[in-house]
């Protein structure tokens, strides 16, 4: 990682918890993370659980945010919700372009593309992942698939925009599966999204908090934080244990 460079741990607790089970996890993550530790600590609950981590973590220093958004502002949208009601929660980040949601919900990158507007339009900063199948990694695709998904988003935005955006490479066969991209082939991987970007402008891409996500864990955590171009991670199964997570949001301190 970066000096120069924000470092920032956030957990996608994806479809898990219960009232009872965060009220723990969270108790447990105020007691060891605080925001003085070098690096920023996120979790990214389900909407219904938004106002218990508000009420759970404001004044801790960890942040929290959302999976997903509307790319709409308000209106007739059954089952949707708006960015302004997520900041109206205390939201700092919300994840566009999860591969669950681009596999299994249809998004398209138009799509992802403007959920990353009405984040922004809302001030939430978007984690705007990317990342290729396994078939698309045995064919050689792996480059080109991540920059039609960064590419889309640039043509909607502007490269500026990626100034209030965290980019997350989540390689999709690594997702939930136990199989983490080597830290060398994680690291290619972002080195190229950072030479992408400043090629567009170099200042963006330094400051570009870039994360890694697919079956980060305690174990692999320092190795795949240690990588030049590597800035935290985005965790999902391990960041519903509070000692697995805990022991990752460290690794990122003790890299920074
Ligand atoms: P796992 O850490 O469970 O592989 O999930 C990664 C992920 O999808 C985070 O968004």
């Amino acid at each position: 990682m970066s000096p120069g460079r924000g470092r920032l741990v956030a957990g996608n607790w994806k479809m898990h918890g219960s009232l009872a089970s965060n009220r723990d996890l969270l108790a447990r993550l105020c007691v060891s993370l605080n925001a003085n530790q070098g690096a920023e600590f996120a979790v990214c609950p389900p909407f219904p659980y938004l106002a218990q981590v508000s009420a759970a973590l404001t004044g801790s220093g960890i942040t929290w945010g959302a999976q997903t958004l509307c790319e709409n502002d308000h209106g007739a949208f059954t089952g949707e919700v708006s960015g302004a009601m997520l900041r109206d929660f205390g939201c700092r980040y919300v994840i566009v372009g999860h591969s669950e949601r681009r596999q299994l919900y249809s998004e398209s990158d138009a799509l992802v593309g403007a959920k990353f507007l009405a984040a922004q339009r809302s001030g939430l900063l978007p984690i705007l992942c990317v990342g290729e199948t396994l078939g698309q990694r045995e064919q050689g695709e792996t480059e080109a698939v991540v920059a039609r998904q960064l590419d889309a988003v640039v043509a909607l935005a502007g490269v500026s925009a990626l100034e209030s955006a965290v980019l997350a490479y989540e390689p999709v066969w690594a997702i939930g599966t136990g199989k983490t991209a080597s830290p060398a082939q994680a690291q290619a991987v972002h080195a190229f999204l950072r030479g992408k970007v400043a090629r567009m402008d170099s200042g963006i891409a330094d400051a570009l908090v870039l994360l890694y996500g697919g079956s980060v864990k305690p174990a692999n955590a320092v190795e795949l934080f240690s990588q030049p171009d590597i800035d935290g991670g985005l965790i999902g199964g391990a960041s519903l244990v509070a000692d697995d997570f805990i022991a990752i949001c460290k690794a990122a301190m003790r890299n920074s």
